[in-house]
């Protein structure tokens, strides 16, 4: 008997750490770099073993980091200081701007919240799980409600990052903008959370593996490591999993409310951008780069592979097939490549820029299949409402015909 099926006999809450205790160890097997493994243990072992972030109780993270003054005030950014500008005029209100009256039915095959081939059922078949359409609706719906609950997660974790980064930031450029950061975030935070309470009704734990990484930048004492793993890292992986349900809802509540975050988000990344080139290029010593660069590769690769939704997988077929077969089956849906290939399309273009990506990387670059984004547009040359244009411009082909383009290429 295998493995998996020794760990099926356990009682629910003993199965839970262990594969957990598994899910850590496959982490360990894949980071290649003993030095970035090294730093993520502290907050392997909370987020995957305590599990903090599943408890009802406030949770605590502690932060090492040193806040800095500029009492010069002097303003060495123009591009910066622009960014600022736009940032102020640019801030919206969702009770506002958003019509709150739209009646959301995430079981409405009329108004699909997202498309149904986002999720390829074809494989639950496979396995022998036969799903009803009115089960496959459900089935649906918890998987936007999934993934909605994570981004008003990591939307929680950005708040705090922005935060720690407009003290820990040196110049006075930085400190405004990230002001105007902070009041971003929070508001994101308000309207995910308000539409998953009022529209939705379902809200999922935070996921073990986003927990890691948040609880990791959190606590990590040195700035630019916040600022890469927050502003470049996780604001990408944010910026591609907004843009793909953008591109594949048809429930305007949910379209309109991401089209303002996309575009709050993608000056996010601009900003991180700015400040982390010239830190990189010209502050930091040969060994402080290369670290960087290991550390921005391994934590690319397993944002890639580890956003599995085990909490719909607990739902839904604990008990029906393994969560082995699950990781493989959710890994190859049709979905989970479109949210890949947006994702490190924006990433990879954006380590290059701020001098993450040098000739030594490329071959481990090459490797994962993600040279192909290395010439696409970085942040400094993409704005918000380019980037909301660009996916509104294949809204003419049919999102299922988007998805199989996306599995082709
Ligand atoms: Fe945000
Ligand atoms: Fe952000």
């Amino acid at each position: 008997m295998n493995i998996d099926k020794w760990i099926d006999l356990l009682p629910h809450s003993m199965k839970l750490k262990a594969l957990n205790a598994l899910d850590a160890l496959g982490i360990v097997r894949s980071v290649r770099n003993p030095t970035v493994l090294l730093g993520m243990m502290p907050s392997m072992v909370r987020g995957m073993l305590f599990q903090p972030g599943r408890r009802e109780e406030p949770t605590k993270v502690v932060s090492g980091h040193a806040a800095y003054f500029d009492f010069s005030y002097r303003s060495d950014f123009p591009e910066m200081r622009e960014l600022y500008r736009r940032a102020k005029q640019q801030q919206w209100d969702a009770e506002e701007q958003l019509d709150w009256t739209t009646d959301v039915d995430p079981m409405n095959p009329e108004v699909p919240i997202i498309d149904p081939a986002f999720f390829d059922t074809d494989g639950l078949e496979e396995r022998g799980i036969k799903l009803s359409v009115k089960e496959r609706r459900a089935f649906t719906y918890s998987v936007v409600s999934w993934m909605l609950s994570q981004f008003l997660h990591g939307e929680q974790g950005a708040l705090y990052a922005a935060a720690q980064v407009t003290e820990s930031i040196q110049w006075i450029d930085g400190k405004l903008y990230g002001a105007t950061q902070v009041m971003d975030e929070g508001r994101h935070v308000e309207t995910f959370h308000r539409y998953l309470e009022s529209k939705l009704n379902k809200l999922y734990v935070i996921n073990d593996n986003l927990f890691v990484i948040i609880d990791g930048l959190i606590s990590d004492p040195r700035w630019d490591m916040k600022f890469l793993g927050m502003q470049i890292m996780v604001e990408g992986l944010a910026l591609g999993a907004f843009g793909t349900l953008y591109k594949l809802t048809s429930e305007p509540l949910l379209k309109d409310l991401l089209r303002l975050i996309i575009q709050d988000e993608a000056r996010h990344v601009h900003y991180g951008v700015l400040a982390l080139r010239d830190h990189i290029c010209e502050h930091l010593s040969d060994r402080e780069r290369r670290e960087r660069e290991d550390w921005a590769f391994e934590v690319a690769l397993l944002m890639r592979n580890r956003f599995l939704m085990h909490e719909v997988y607990e739902e839904w077929f604990e008990g029906l097939m393994t969560r082995r077969e699950w990781n493989e089956l959710v890994g190859d849906t049709p979905g989970m490549r479109e949210f890949r290939t947006v994702m490190f399309s924006r990433l990879v273009p954006n380590l290059r820029f701020i001098g993450l990506l040098p000739e030594r990387m490329i071959p481990h670059y090459e490797k994962a299949g993600l040279m192909r984004y290395f010439d696409g547009a970085d942040a400094s040359q993409l704005s918000g409402e380019q980037y909301v244009a660009s996916l509104d411009a294949t809204s003419g082909v049919s999102p299922i015909e988007q998805l199989r383009q996306a599995v082709v290429a």
